[in-house]
C-alpha cells in the first residue's frame, strides 16, 4: 500500500511488534491519545463560535492565568485516558499534583504513566494562531498492582517509551515517536481520520531560522546574546531569519521541517527559563533526537536530566544539530 494512504490506526497496528514492549498496551494508549486529540481539535476549531475563548479566571500551579481552553483540553485528555482504563497515572501542566488512576483494582495493572501539556501556546488561542498538545509516556518504575508514586513521574527523559504532539494549525497533525523515528499524521476533518502524511521526519542538519523571544534580550546571558548577534551578522549564509510563534509545538514543528533552532534560555528574570522539563522539554527533546536533531539546556543533554520536581523548569535549546552545537559553543565561551 502507498505509505501515505495509511491511517494512523493501521500504522499503530502494523508497528505494534516493533515496540520495545509489545503487549498491545502502548498501542491502546496511543489510540486513546488519538481519540482525545480529535475531541480537543473539535473544541479548538469551534472556539470562536461558542463561549470558550478567553481567561478562565483561575491561576494554575505555574502561576499563569488559565485560559478556558487550557482547562477544557486538560479535562478532555484526562477523561479520555481515565475512561479507557489504560494508564495508572497522569501528570499535567494544569494540575498541581499527579493523578492516580485507581477507580478499581484492575487499573493498577496498567504499566504506563502519561505526562501532558494539554494546550501549548495558550496565549495564541484568542487570536486564532496555532496551538498544540504535548504528551510523554513512561513505563512505571514502581510495581504493577500498587498505586503510582512520584518516582514514576520523575524519570529522566531517556526513559520515555513514546512522546509526541498534536498541532492544531492550518491543518491538524499528530506527530509522535516510539523510539523508532518520527512520523506525522494529518487529520482529514471530513471523516475524522489521521493519515500518514509525513513519514520518517528528519531535521535538516543545519538551518536558517532562529526562534526566541527577543523581547527578553536584555535579560539573556551573554553567550545567548552573542549567538543572537551571530545569527544577525551578514556573513556566509547569514543573517538568519527570525520566526517566533510563541507556541513551542508550532515553532518546533516548523523548525523540524525547514531547519532551525528554538531557544528559551535562562535569564536575569527567570533563572531556569520558562519551559517545563516534564511536559514540554523531554517529549520535544525525544522527538528532536529521533529526528536527527538535538536538545540541550545549554550545557548537557535534556534527556539525561534527573528531574527533582513535577513542574521543574529548564533552559531549552532545540533544533538542527549544527545550530544547537553553535549556540552551545557561544554559551561555553562565557
Ligand atoms: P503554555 O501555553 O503551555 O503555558 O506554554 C507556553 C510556552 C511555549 O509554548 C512558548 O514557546 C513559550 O511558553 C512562550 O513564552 P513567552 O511568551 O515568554 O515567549
Ligand atoms: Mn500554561
Ligand atoms: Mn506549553
Ligand atoms: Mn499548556
Amino acid at each position: 500500500m502507498d505509505l501515505r494512504n495509511r491511517t494512523l490506526g493501521e500504522f499503530i497496528i502494523e508497528n505494534q511488534s516493533s515496540f520495545k514492549y509489545s503487549t498491545g498496551e502502548l498501542s491502546k494508549l496511543i489510540n486513546a491519545i488519538r481519540l482525545a486529540a480529535k475531541v480537543v481539535n473539535h473544541e479548538v476549531n469551534k472556539a470562536g463560535l461558542v463561549d470558550i475563548l478567553g481567561a478562565s479566571g483561575d491561576i494554575n500551579v505555574q502561576g499563569e492565568g488559565q485560559q478556558k481552553l487550557d482547562v477544557l483540553a486538560n479535562e478532555k485528555f484526562i477523561q479520555t485516558l481515565k475512561n479507557r482504563e489504560i494508564v495508572c497515572g497522569i501528570a499535567s501542566e494544569e494540575e498541581e499534583g499527579f493523578i492516580t488512576i485507581n477507580s478499581n483494582d484492575k487499573n493498577h495493572q496498567n504499566k504506563y504513566v502519561v505526562l501532558i501539556d494539554p494546550l501549548d501556546g495558550s496565549s495564541n488561542i484568542d487570536v486564532n494562531v496555532s496551538v498544540g498538545t504535548i504528551f510523554s509516556i513512561y513505563r512505571r518504575i514502581t510495581p504493577v498492582g500498587t498505586p503510582v508514586t512520584m518516582e514514576d513521574f520523575l524519570q529522566p527523559g531517556i526513559n520515555q517509551v513514546a512522546a509526541g504532539y498534536i498541532i492544531y494549525g492550518t491543518s491538524t497533525m499528530l506527530v509522535y515517536t516510539t523510539g523508532d523515528g518520527v512520523n506525522g499524521f494529518t487529520l482529514n476533518p471530513a471523516i475524522g481520520t489521521f493519515y500518514l502524511s509525513h513519514p520518517d521526519m528528519k531535521f535538516p542538519e543545519t538551518g536558517r531560522i532562529y526562534s526566541i523571544n527577543e523581547g527578553n534580550y536584555v535579560h539573556f546571558p551573554q553567550g545567548v546574546k552573542n549567538y543572537i548577534k551571530y545569527c544577525q551578522k551578514e556573513e556566509d549564509d547569514r543573517p538568519y531569519t527570525s520566526r517566533y510563534i510563541g507556541s513551542l509545538v508550532s515553532d518546533f514543528h516548523r523548525n523540524m521541517i525547514k531547519g532551525g533552532i528554538y531557544m528559551y534560555p535562562k535569564s536575569s528574570i527567570a533563572s531556569n527559563g520558562k519551559l517545563r522539563l516534564l511536559y514540554e522539554c523531554n517529549p520535544v527533546a525525544f522527538l528532536a533526537e529521533q529526528a536527527n536533531g538535538k536538545a540541550t539546556d545549554g550545557h548537557g543533554r535534556i534527556l539525561e536530566i534527573k528531574p527533582s520536581e513535577l513542574h521543574q523548569r529548564v533552559p531549552f535549546f532545540c533544533g538542527s544539530k549544527k545550530m544547537v552545537d553553535k549556540v552551545m559553543e557561544f554559551i561555553a565561551e562565557q
